[in-house]
């Protein structure tokens, strides 16, 4: 991101706050009873682990934990050494916390690293309203009940690789609880879009999101989240 477009995210954010008047493929090992949320539900039943998925797309623009570059830093989270996205680590610490799976969402082709050339790739895929290639989907999607599905905001929007994510999964019956990572745009609209997109779904309505310069709260953040649902 560059320093221009994160002012213009900020602004954005505060002017959307102020008109509203609101105050506001690998599956790893992250943390009973099946989830009964409803769409105007904002908790959940005790989430099934074994049953639940926490699936998510991040992109972090770096390997190296040092001497990061202030775009690189924006777009990363570092743990233990390792270098994390901001989503994906979020992913990480639901996955813990419910005792689910982690699945990452990735394209089939390489993304760019370079925090210019993914802007201008994003924003090509979304003026093209591309539907991107995944690498893998979830493999027997059918044992799962609940699905957390975490994205950055790009372009003030979801990623596209998410939306086919979103069409190329059968997500019907099934509960969604959305999660974002931002830099100022907040979840954007894009939880009632996927609310629409799924509408044989049950989209939990309390989505999280986070800023990207609230990382080192997330724990507690999510921690605090999950307790609002119930969990
Ligand atoms: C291509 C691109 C577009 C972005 N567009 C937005 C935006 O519209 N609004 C916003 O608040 N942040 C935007 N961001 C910032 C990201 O949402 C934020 O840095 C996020 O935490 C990155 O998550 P990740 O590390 O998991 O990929 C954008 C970042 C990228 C790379």
């Amino acid at each position: 991101m560059t320093s221009t477009t994160r002012r213009n995210f900020l602004a954005l954010a505060a002017i959307a706050l102020a008109g509203s008047g609101a105050a506001g493929c690998s599956i790893a090992e992250g943390a009973g009873d099946v989830l009964t949320g409803s769409e105007s539900s904002e908790t959940v039943a005790p989430l099934e682990k074994s049953r639940t998925l926490v699936a998510y797309f991040s992109v972090p623009e770096t390997n190296d934990p040092d001497n990061m570059t202030e775009d690189e830093a924006n777009s990363a989270h570092v743990v233990r050494g390792k270098v994390l996205g901001n989503t994906q680590y979020v992913a990480q610490i639901i996955g813990e916390r419910i005792g689910a799976e982690v699945f990452r969402i990735e394209t089939a082709e390489d993304l760019p690293l370079e925090h210019g050339s993914l802007e201008d790739l994003a924003l090509r895929q979304q003026e093209a309203n591309a539907r991107p290639k995944l690498k893998a989907l979830v493999p027997d999607l059918g044992r799962y009940d609940n699905i957390f599905i975490g994205y950055p905001i790009w372009w003030y929007d979801i990623p596209k690789p998410v939306y086919t994510f979103l069409e190329e999964h059968d997500l019907s019956g099934k509960n969604v609880i959305l999660f974002t990572t931002h830099g100022g745009s907040r979840l954007s609209g894009t939880d009632e879009t996927i609310t629409q997109k799924l509408s044989d779904s049950t989209v939990v309505r309390n989505a999280f999101t986070i800023s990207r310069d609230d990382m080192d709260n997330a724990e507690a953040e999510v921690g605090d989240w999950l307790k609002s649902l119930g969990q």
